[in-house]
């Protein structure tokens, strides 16, 4: 008996410390590319015996509560509808195809800020969902949750992981001048050789490259902080009751995961809690569908170029379409 008793208690411990490798993980809302790219990473946490539980708004484009997945859904309630979000995607994807050309570069950058702003008005709205609804945050500190993982698009996740007292993990594939890295991860970027995010720049420059790399980060950091994330500042404040950057929070992220890799990105030094994880989400090719399968096949020594708008764009007019086919027929395949 006592042998049995010694063996059923063996069992217990062993399904007890099975039980106690997997975490319970809280994964913050997002949305179009940002979601299609968690999807893999969270079943992937499934497949390793984690709980994951997703946040789900009750409006949005591409996430569904109600869609069968292995993971769990919070559901959250919204004042927003689909169509707001909706028109501040569809205003930026307009600016960026059809207005641009016609702009100089200042109109650029003020219409860009304001599209900006009305996506964060629309962000914060979102957040009243999560973090001013007595229901949600009782659930939330209920589940006892070991960590919250973010893609940082949405603000709210750091503001959250502190009001819920948990470990915040970050996945990000970069931000505008890396202001979020640089001025909140404290990631050195040394203006010489980093070349700021989105400023055409590579980390080959003379020096009046250099000299507009370090005005565009200057810029850029003027910008965020005094215009694009003043309301979250402010948003943070009050939930807080003291004043708190967006910022300061961010900061205390314990692992930036960054969707590239070094042999990708142009070098830079880097910080042990930042991991590139490029291709986090990629999965074993499947074969093409037939008819596909053909024309691959018939474009012979020739090969053919994919080429992708991203997870925004539903449709092309067949002329632009043939703009950007012929533009890429002029590239020469190299084969190694
Ligand atoms: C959400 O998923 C459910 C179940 O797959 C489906 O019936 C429903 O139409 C989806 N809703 C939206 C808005 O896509
Ligand atoms: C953002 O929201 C605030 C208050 O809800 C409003 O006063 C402001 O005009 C909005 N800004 C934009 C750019 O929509
Ligand atoms: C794409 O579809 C939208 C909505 O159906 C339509 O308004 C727009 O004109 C279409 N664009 C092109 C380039 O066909």
């Amino acid at each position: 008996i006592s042998a049995l008793r010694l063996s059923v208690c063996v069992l217990l411990l062993l399904c007890a410390a099975e039980n106690s490798n997997g975490g319970k993980i809280l994964v913050w809302y997002t949305e179009a590319s940002h979601w299609i790219n968690m999807k893999p990473v969270l079943e992937t946490l499934v497949d390793r015996g984690h709980q994951v539980t997703v946040l789900v708004p009750s409006a949005s484009m591409f996430m569904n509560s109600s869609e069968p997945s292995r993971f769990q859904y919070q559901p959250f309630d919204v004042d927003v509808s689909v169509k707001d979000i909706e028109k501040v995607f569809d205003d930026l994807l307009h600016f960026s195809i059809y207005e641009m050309d016609f702009m100089n570069p200042i109109q650029i950058y003020m219409t860009f800020i304001d599209l900006t702003k009305n996506n964060m008005n629309i962000s914060l709205k979102f957040l009243d969902g999560v973090v001013k609804s007595e229901t949600i945050m009782k659930k939330l500190k209920d589940g006892n949750y070991d960590v919250l993982f973010a893609d940082p698009i949405y603000p709210g996740y750091d503001l959250t992981a502190e009001i819920l007292g948990i470990p915040l993990v970050l996945s990000l594939r970069f931000s505008l001048a890396h202001y979020w890295e640089r001025m909140c991860g404290q990631l050195p970027a040394p203006p010489s050789f980093v070349p700021a995010a989105m400023s055409k720049l590579t980390d080959k420059m003379d020096f009046s490259e250099r000299l507009f790399n370090v005005l565009f980060y200057a810029l850029q950091d003027v910008v965020i902080n005094q215009f694009i994330l003043k309301d979250v500042n402010k948003y943070y404040s009050e939930v807080k009751g003291t004043p708190v950057t967006h910022c300061k929070m961010l900061g205390k992220a314990d692992i930036w995961l960054l969707r590239t890799y070094w042999d990708f990105d142009f070098p830079r030094p880097l910080l042990p809690n930042f991991k590139f994880v490029g291709g986090i989400h990629c999965r074993p090719a499947k074969p093409l569908p037939e008819e596909l399968e053909k024309f691959v096949q018939s474009s012979g020594d020739a090969g053919i170029v994919v080429f992708s708008l991203g997870s925004m764009v539903k449709n092309v007019s067949t002329e632009k379409a043939n703009l950007i086919a012929s533009a890429l027929a002029h590239f020469k395949i190299y084969k190694y």
